[in-house]
């Protein structure tokens, strides 16, 4: 087969769901628009959710399209040969129109049909769902696949659990549309690992192309049983790079056109070869990938820009890692700028978006790199002060801490520079360091964060906040009969429950709103106390009079807006929490409703 590059496969795909009266659709931004819980789009059906749980969309029951997607859960697996944190997945779908008959026959057909994807018909395995409690052995799909002609050899019938989860059982999240799948694999040279060798198995005989999910059910609350939908779909995803990769027998994702060129630039920017050496391949790997998604984030519809929280903290992370391991490969971190430029040019065309931005991404990604320089300098300067008087060979962990939190030195980084002077550094002790700053930031005010790299910490901490303006902003519309009755926050977003019986009208929840924004505007001082319980009770704090606290409390006070007995952490001054949005309220239980909101730049 001749290679197929990723425009090509795109354009196959979209061709043949189009002759099979599919409507071609744009990519949703990278932004989710209808999901606080995650930070970004990824899978080709996330934008669709409303779509797949009942709602009509404008363009009709069959849809296709290529969408962008950011996933950074494997962060640190990037560097290998196949995972990335931006991809592209082909996916078509049908909103209560065709199902699993209908979808199998049009799979086999794309991947066999020498108009299409041309592959031997003994080159491809299926797996299907093997069944649970909560759905059947899926033999409709079993007895499909086998008339359409793969060999029963090739047709697995898995229900292994993986991490806790099914195998052949797909679910974006913890709520959402779900169902059993069946997944296609491409069937290589490589012999059987064992007599049970199996798609599962990660022995790399089997490489995943697409994914059929018959989505014919919903899990409405976390840990609920599922209900099957009224209207049953389907979802399909193809990873685009990875697909590619597969079909042109590549080693890894990055000899794909999308990719290469990357490595080629880091090639000519490093004077080194790649190929030749495991550490460099990996760093040139990283670098292309985390510079890849730093451009997608920075030039989406809706730009993201470096900053300590959320999506502007995933970024900034993306950034200085591969300005990290460009330093490893001595490339001049301005010069990085060149690869940004390749991402513009290649991908302008099927996301224009790219090029309406292209200032903000090469304005944002110098200032990044300018001001990761400048803290590297100021630890760098630290670094020599600290060593050139040490007697020992060992730098003890407070001070490798210390680089880290004020100069926000990642720890790998004081690693290699300690390496290079012949020194070692004591990571237990750094651990330790770490584990105690974490402690103590939960019992008292976070004075000792300091941006940089501890910035996850403070990030938590911002929500914190919120929560307790968002109650003080509640107390005030709806009386003090309000409680809190659950929260839950994560770096992404918080989850607020509290004692009201009614449905918020749009007013309200912009009311709310614009409320705590206005005491995030005011740049109102958090103030943290300790005191007795009683102590706590006399002045008027909110919270729960038992002994759930022990003796002695904290006490935060922001102004005269809110004071609630609280372990913290939490920011410094209100200013710091940037803009507050509430994206969904909802029902939680009998008189308790529960509120997602978000903090962004
Ligand atoms: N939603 C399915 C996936 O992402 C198709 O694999």
């Amino acid at each position: 087969m001749d290679n197929i590059t990723t425009k090509i496969l795109k354009k196959k795909f979209i061709d043949f769901f189009k002759s099979k009266n599919h409507v071609q659709i744009d990519s949703a931004s990278l932004v989710p628009d209808n999901d606080g819980s995650v930070l970004f789009t990824t899978a080709g059906m996330h934008p669709l959710v409303p779509y797949l749980l009942g709602k009509d969309h404008p363009q009709g029951t069959r849809l296709v399209d290529v969408q962008k997607c950011v996933r950074t859960n494997d962060i640190e697996s990037v560097g290998d040969f196949s995972h990335l944190t931006f991809f592209e997945m082909l996916g078509n779908w049908s909103l209560g129109d065709y199902f699993k008959n209908e979808i199998v026959g049009y799979s086999y057909e794309f991947l066999t049909s020498p108009d299409y994807l041309n592959l031997p018909i003994d080159r491809l395995a299926v797996s299907v769902f093997a069944g649970n409690e909560n759905s059947p052995k899926d033999e409709e799909t079993y007895n499909r696949w086998k008339e359409l002609g793969i060999k029963e050899e090739n047709i697995y019938y898995l229900g292994k659990k993986e991490n806790g989860k099914e195998n052949n059982w797909w679910e974006l999240g913890e709520v959402g549309p779900c169902g059993p799948d069946s997944e296609m694999f491409y069937i290589t040279d490589r012999e059987p690992c064992g007599p049970d060798c199996n798609p599962a198995c990660d022995c790399g005989r089997f490489l995943e192309i697409w994914n059929d999910v018959f989505m014919g059910f919903v899990r409405k609350e976390e840990g609920a049983p599922i209900e099957p939908l009224k209207r049953k779909n389907i979802d399909t995803g193809m990873g685009l790079e990875r697909t590619v990769c597969v079909l042109n027998g590549y080693k890894s994702v990055y000899e794909v056109d999308s990719l290469k060129p990357a490595i080629e630039i880091l090639e000519k920017l490093s004077g080194l070869r790649y190929g030749l050496y495991d550490d460099i391949d990996k760093a040139m790997r990283i670098i292309t990938d985390h510079l890849r998604t730093s451009t997608m984030i920075l030039g989406d519809e809706n730009p993201t820009t470096p900053s300590n929280i959320g999506r502007g903290y995933v970024l900034r992370r993306l950034i200085r890692r591969s300005i990290n391991f460009a330093r490893r490969l001595k490339i001049d971190a301005t010069k990085l700028i060149e690869v940004v430029n390749f991402y513009i040019d290649f991908f302008k065309d099927t996301y224009p978006c790219l090029e309406r931005n292209q200032s903000i991404i090469r304005e944002e990604f110098a200032k990044e790199v300018k001001k990761f320089n400048n803290t590297i300098s100021q630890g760098l300067k630290e670094f020599e002060k600290v060593t050139s008087d040490m007697t020992d060979v060992t730098i003890n962990g407070a001070v490798a801490f210390r680089l880290y939190d004020t100069f926000g030195f990642p720890i790998e980084l004081t690693v290699e520079l300690a390496e290079e002077k012949g020194l070692k550094v004591n990571i237990d002790e750094y651990n330790q360091c770490y584990k105690e700053h974490q402690e103590k930031s939960r019992t008292s005010s976070a004075g000792m964060f300091k941006g940089g790299l501890a910035g996850t910490d403070y990030g938590y901490a911002k929500y914190h906040t919120a929560t307790h303006l968002l109650l003080a902003a509640l107390r005030k519309h709806f009386g003090e009969g309000v409680y809190q009755r659950g929260s839950n926050i994560t770096l992404e977003r918080m989850r607020f429950d509290f004692s009201f019986d009614r449905k918020l009208t749009p007013e309200e929840i912009l009311m709310i709103e614009n409320d705590v924004n206005t005491y995030i505007s005011q740049a109102i001082p958090v103030v943290c106390e300790e005191m007795s319980l009683e102590e706590a009770r006399e002045s008027g704090a909110m919270g729960i009079f038992d002994n759930k606290y022990g003796d002695r409390v904290t006490v935060y006070t922001i102004g005269d807006v809110s004071k609630e007995i609280c372990g913290g952490p939490h920011a410094q001054n209100t200013k710091d929490l940037g803009y507050f949005k509430i994206i969904k309220e909802e029902s939680s239980s009998s008189g308790v409703r529960r509120i997602k909101a978000i903090l962004t730049d």
